[in-house]
């Protein structure tokens, strides 16, 4: 099955009820909400409480992509927020404590998920894959919307695709960064099934229309 997640980043901040309304209308079934903390990337974006505040007005799925440094610390608050996906950057902290996270979101009854970087190789993640409910491959550096899709990070998708077909085939293989009705052709040929996009679903004209044809 295949799902686009709107990235709520590029919604407008004081509208937002109005825009997760607006997308539910147009078919969202999931939202992605980013969670920066200016120092694992360059930037700040959403905490707990806009997580606990769009679990209260809307049932649709909560993607959450925490872009923040030692997750370990803060993973409960998330999924007590209301998240319905938890995903943590391998790159953010020691092998230890990565399983440890992912160990914690699963007891919290929450679903973990795992995010590389564009420089991080797919290898890095293939220890942890049974752990995870979702994998997520940036096609950009992460810490901003509206950046160029990374086509070479295509070989990756391929190969966690088939590395999970192999070890996890229930596991959403995602992609995030850059992704509109375009470069959604080639991330679905690799594999992904799981779009996050944020400038293009929120621009786009007709969002009923931007959904179903990734979604097709
Ligand atoms: C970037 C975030 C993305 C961002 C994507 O660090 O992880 O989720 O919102 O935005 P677009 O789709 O505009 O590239
Ligand atoms: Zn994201």
């Amino acid at each position: 099955m295949r799902i686009v997640a709107p990235s709520l980043l590029a919604a407008d901040p004081m509208n937002m009820e109005r825009d997760v309304k607006m997308l539910e209308n147009a078919g969202a079934k999931w939202f992605h909400v980013d969670v920066m903390d200016g120092t694992f990337v360059p930037n700040f974006s959403f905490g707990y409480s806009t997580v606990s505040a769009l679990r209260k007005i809307t049932d649709k799925v909560l993607d959450v992509h925490l872009m923040i440094d030692r997750p370990l610390r803060y993973v409960e608050q998330f999924c007590k927020a209301g998240a319905d996906y938890l995903a943590i950057h391998i790159e953010s902290d020691t092998e230890e404590n990565t399983i440890k996270a992912l160990d914690k979101i699963a007891e919290l009854g929450v679903k973990p998920g795992l995010v590389i970087k564009p420089k991080t190789p797919a290898e890095a993640i293939f220890p942890y894959l049974e752990k995870c409910a979702l994998v997520l491959v940036m096609t950009v550096e992460p810490g901003f919307g509206g950046q160029s899709f990374m086509a070479d990070m295509m070989d990756k998708v391929k190969t966690l695709r088939a590395k999970l077909d192999e070890v996890n085939p229930t596991c959403h293989l995602e992609v995030d960064g850059g992704v509109d009705a375009k470069t959604s052709i080639i991330c679905k040929e690799n594999g992904a099934n799981v779009f996050v996009a944020g400038s293009a679903c929120l621009r786009a004209e007709d969002k009923k229309a931007f959904i179903s044809a990734i979604e097709e």
